[in-house]
C-alpha cells in the first residue's frame, strides 16, 4: 500500500535529504542558422531520494532534452546539475559513462532489448559493464527477473515475448545494477493498457520499496501513478504537483521477494 506522507522529513537522516537529482538553471539552446532554440529555459527541479516522478507534456515541450541530461546522454548549454551528489560537468567521459552504468536505469518506449538473447543474459549485460564479477551478475540478474514476475522466462528470448513482459526484461536490467534512479522514456508507450497497467503496478512497487523513478509520459493516466507530476510547456516547467497515486487494484500484489 502506498504511504502518502506529503514527503515529511521526520524519518530521513540529513545524508538521505540531499536531493538525488538537483538540477539548477538548465537551460539547453540549439543555433538553428542564425535562430536559437531553447529546449530547456533555466529549469530548477529536486527529486529527494525515493520520488516517483512523472514528467508530463505536449510532443516538443522539451522532456527529451531534460531527459537526456538527467541521464547524462547530453550537456546544458548552462546551468548545474548534480546526481547523487556528483557535480556531472567535472566528468570526462569515461567518469561519464561509469555514472551512466551505475546510477542510472534506463527503460525505453521501445524497450532496447539485444535480440537472439536471453533474458537473463540481457539483464546480466550492464552488470558486466559496470565491472560485477560473472556469478554475481547471474544471481542478481535472476533475482532481478524474479522480482518482475520472471522468474520462469529466464531462457526466453525477447521475440519469445510478449511487449509487457519484454518490457519487464528491461525493467529487470534497470534495477539489476541498484542504480540511484530509474529514468523511464514513455515506458508504455509500446504496451496495451493491460501490460501497461501491469507495468505501473511494478513501478508502484518498486517505488513502495524506495526505488527513486523518474517517467516521462504524455498519457495523464499514467502519470496518475506518479506521487508528483512535473509539466512542461515550451521548454519551461509550467506545473509541478504532489498527488496521492492511483493504483489500479488498491492491494499489494505480492510480487516483491526482497527490497533491493
Ligand atoms: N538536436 C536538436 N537541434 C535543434 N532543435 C532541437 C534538437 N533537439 C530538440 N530540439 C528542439 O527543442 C524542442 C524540445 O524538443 P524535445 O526535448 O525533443 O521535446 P519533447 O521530447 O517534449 O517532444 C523542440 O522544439 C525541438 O524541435
Ligand atoms: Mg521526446
Amino acid at each position: 500500500m502506498i504511504v502518502e506522507d506529503e514527503v515529511t522529513t521526520s524519518s530521513v537522516s540529513p545524508a538521505a535529504e540531499a536531493p538525488i537529482i538537483a538540477l539548477s538553471n538548465i537551460v539547453k539552446s540549439y543555433r538553428m542558422g542564425d535562430t536559437e532554440v531553447f529546449a530547456s529555459k533555466s529549469i530548477s527541479l529536486s527529486v529527494p531520494r525515493g520520488e516517483f516522478i512523472a514528467i508530463m507534456g505536449a510532443s516538443g515541450s522539451g522532456k527529451s532534452t531534460l531527459m537526456n541530461i538527467i541521464g547524462c546522454l547530453d550537456f546544458p548549454t548552462s546551468g548545474h546539475y548534480s546526481l547523487d551528489g556528483v557535480n556531472i560537468r567535472q566528468l570526462d567521459d569515461r567518469h561519464l559513462s561509469r555514472i551512466r552504468n551505475t546510477k542510472i536505469g534506463f527503460v525505453f518506449q521501445g524497450f532496447n532489448l539485444i535480440p537472439r538473447m536471453s533474458a537473463l543474459k540481457n539483464v546480466e549485460l550492464p552488470m558486466a559493464y559496470a565491472g560485477v564479477k560473472p556469478k554475481e551478475r547471474r544471481e542478481r540478474a535472476i533475482m532481478a527477473l524474479r522480482l518482475v514476475g520472471l522468474g520462469d522466462r529466464l531462457e526466453h528470448q525477447p521475440n519469445e515475448l510478449s511487449g509487457g513482459q519484454q518490457q519487464r526484461v528491461s525493467v529487470a536490467r534497470a534495477i539489476s545494477t541498484n542504480p540511484a534512479i530509474i529514468l523511464a522514456d514513455e515506458p508504455t508507450g509500446a504496451l496495451d493498457s493491460k501490460a501497461s497497467t501491469d507495468l505501473m503496478d511494478l513501478f508502484t512497487e518498486l517505488h513502495a520499496h524506495g526505488r527513486t523513478i523518474v517517467m516521462i509520459t504524455h498519457e495523464k493516466d499514467i502519470a496518475a501513478y506518479a506521487s508528483r507530476v512535473v509539466e512542461l510547456r515550451d521548454g519551461s516547467i509550467i506545473a509541478d504537483r504532489r498527488q496521492v497515486a492511483t493504483k489500479s487494484d488498491g492491494t499489494s500484489n505480492g510480487r516483491t521477494g526482497s527490497r533491493d
